[in-house]
């Protein structure tokens, strides 16, 4: 699908992957979920639920510079991942209003030129949710999938949950990418670590230096902006 700034998809055809399918669907507070509407890490740092995304309501989509909406013709159901907020303890206030990752139209939009380039072995910085992972799982070009993941908690908690949907084998790696990623050998690295959409370019060209056994990198916010090729 070609990203336009407004942008009508029929709902029924958004299918997005359910890590826990038995997780019921809400629109409402992340904070006020009762049990059954969410699944919290160990610690509580981490929050899966499914939203429920009214038929009619604008989400927003971009590509490069430009910003556009997305509706549905109906309601669908976008699976998400909230973060406690760090002065939670202190405030009462749990969790972050805004979600962490979310699997919405923009993300997969701009997640697909990355998945699209996957080949061989693969390097995939940055866990999430393991919608790219599972993507890059997909292709008949890649053998092997390599995972490196900031974050304990998070890959012991959703990595389980993910591997089922994984068809090649995938090893994960528990460390900081910048400290990893130098000392892999891959055909190709998808880098989704960064905290901004659209200062990629900068971080992956030096990453790169770092990184000889890597043949290509790629990071989320980069391609996209180099042409619409990718698109
Ligand atoms: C936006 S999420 C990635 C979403 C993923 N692309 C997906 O498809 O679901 C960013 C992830 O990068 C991880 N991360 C952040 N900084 C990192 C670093 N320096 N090294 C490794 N992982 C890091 C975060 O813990 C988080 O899991």
């Amino acid at each position: 699908m070609k990203w336009t700034p407004e942008l009508n998809i029929v709902g029924s055809t958004y299918k997005v992957l359910p890590l826990w399918p038995e997780i019921g669907a809400s629109a409402g507070p992340v904070s006020e979920l009762p049990d059954k509407l969410h699944v919290d890490s160990p610690s509580r740092r981490f929050r899966y639920c499914v939203r429920l995304n009214p038929r009619g309501t604008a989400m927003h989509t971009w590509w490069g510079n430009q910003v556009g909406t997305v509706v549905f013709d109906s309601d669908v159901l976008i699976p998400a991942l909230y973060q406690a907020r760090p002065d939670a303890e202190r405030t009462g206030d749990h969790w972050e209003p805004m979600p962490w990752m979310s699997i919405t139209p923009a993300e997969i939009m701009t997640l697909r030129p990355g998945t699209r380039m996957a080949k061989g072995r693969v390097v995939i910085a940055g866990l999430g949710l393991g919608h790219q992972l599972i993507e890059v799982t997909k292709r008949l070009q890649v053998k092997r999938v390599t995972v490196v993941e900031l974050d304990q908690e998070l890959v012991d908690w959703i990595m389980p949950q993910i591997r089922p949907h994984c068809r090649k084998p995938v090893e994960v790696i528990v460390g900081d990418a910048y400290e990893v990623l130098p000392k892999l050998k891959a055909d190709i690295a998808l880098i989704d670590i960064f905290p901004g959409y659209g200062d990629g370019f900068k971080r992956v060209a030096e990453l790169a230096k770092q990184c000889p056994g890597i043949k290509k990198l790629w990071g989320w916010g980069t391609s996209e902006m180099t042409g619409t090729a990718q698109r």
